[in-house]
């Protein structure tokens, strides 16, 4: 299960300590035009080791294409790419090697494979997410030929909650805040200089999504966003539009009333019986403090014996910071798969392709 998607899937390799991560990319169009400095410039701002808000593992990142494009354009075929890891210290992890650290995938992966590779977390690590990033990158690119845009900023940091959604900011800050920058920035370092970690809020937007994409039943695009924003690491809920404040309201609030000109709310979040309406699509994603800190933890080694958990490393005091990023890559997946999948919803789609 390392593939993702129905008509773009994306299939991804590799671990944290491995020799490279890398992907390839099934299902993308002929005849688009590559811009590799757009891919490059989606991976340095996944990129860690470049602010005291992050991880101080340092990675090029860089990406190299394989396959699939030829002069700049893609051909069709499987696009094959690779980022080579450059900056592992796995010696930071030996004396992890036995034992399960709270919070996080070791002790399931053991459970499940009977072996795991612990160095940086192996598989299970965020390193892979660079890889989704790449993947989103290249659906963007897809995506532009449409209109289609899609962003994210971090809309809360701990206690810490935007009160407006500036994207324009989330841009220009170094930790994507959608508002009240310096106060999520103190936020983490508080964390930080505790040894702690911090939970955070994502929000993702889509615009000009066209309508109708997703099913009406088992495979309706809010569904296909919340399952691909929960597939990434550490997130714990996702909410389509009000979220779980639906729960709360009254139908006569909830409502997205209609005049001639369209929706004239959208409370829905842009999809409606598991279709897009053509209104903003807005998604929030939960993302869970950092497992790996640095205080004493009691845990289990995998002798089942009792053990405290001190650990080195660098680690992410805030992963919704750059998860922000992968969460943007997630929905240009699914938004770019389910336009190709809509080719064939109605005879006017085929008539248009095959006359
Ligand atoms: C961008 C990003 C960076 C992350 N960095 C770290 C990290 O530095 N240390 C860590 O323990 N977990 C980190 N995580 C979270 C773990 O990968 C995740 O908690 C772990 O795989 C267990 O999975 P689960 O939390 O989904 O159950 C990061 C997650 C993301 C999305």
């Amino acid at each position: 299960m390392n593939s993702f998607g129905r008509k773009l899937i994306l299939t991804t390799f590799g671990e944290s300590h491995g020799v490279a991560i890398g992907g390839v990319l099934d299902g993308f169009p002929a005849g688009v035009g590559i811009d590799e400095e757009f891919l490059q410039a989606e991976l340095d701002r996944r990129k860690p080791g470049q602010s005291k808000f992050a991880t101080a593992r340092r990675e090029g990142d860089k990406i190299e294409v394989l396959s699939g494009v030829f002069e700049g354009v893609s051909t069709g075929t499987p696009i094959g790419f690779v980022i080579y890891n450059e900056n592992q210290k796995s010696k930071d992890y030996d004396n992890i090697k036995e034992l399960f650290r709270p919070g996080h995938a070791d002790y399931t992966y053991f459970k499940k494979y009977g072996i795991r590779d612990h160095r940086g977390g192996g598989r299970s690590s965020a390193r892979e997410t660079a890889v989704r990033v790449a993947g989103g990158a290249f659906a963007q690119i897809l995506l532009n030929e449409f209109g289609v845009q899609v962003e994210s900023g971090v809309s809360g940091v701990g206690l810490i909650k935007a009160e407006k959604f500036d994207f324009e900011a989330a841009k220009g800050s170094e930790i994507f805040a959608l508002d009240k920058e310096n106060l999520m920035m103190d936020e983490i370092l508080k964390a930080k200089q505790a040894h702690d970690s911090v939970g955070a809020s994502v929000v993702t937007r889509i615009l000009n999504a066209p309508s109708g994409l997703g099913e009406g039943l088992y495979d309706k695009l809010d569904a296909r966003l919340a399952a691909a924003m929960m597939g990434i690491n550490g997130v714990k809920a996702v909410e389509i539009g009000e979220g779980v404040k639906a729960s709360a309201m009254r139908g006569s609030e909830n409502n997205d009333c209609m005049n001639e000109a369209g929706l004239i709310s959208n409370h829905a979040g842009g999809i409606l019986g598991g279709m897009s309406s053509g209104a903003e699509i807005l998604i929030t994603t939960h993302f869970k403090p950092t497992p790996s800190i640095f205080l004493a933890q009691q845990t289990q080694d995998i002798h089942g014996k009792e053990v405290i958990c001190e650990l080195r490393g660098r680690h992410d005091p805030c992963i919704g910071i750059r998860g922000s990023v992968v969460a943007t890559a997630m929905a240009r997946l699914v938004i770019a798969d389910f336009m190709l999948l809509n080719l064939s919803a109605n005879l006017g789609n085929l008539k248009k392709i095959y006359r």
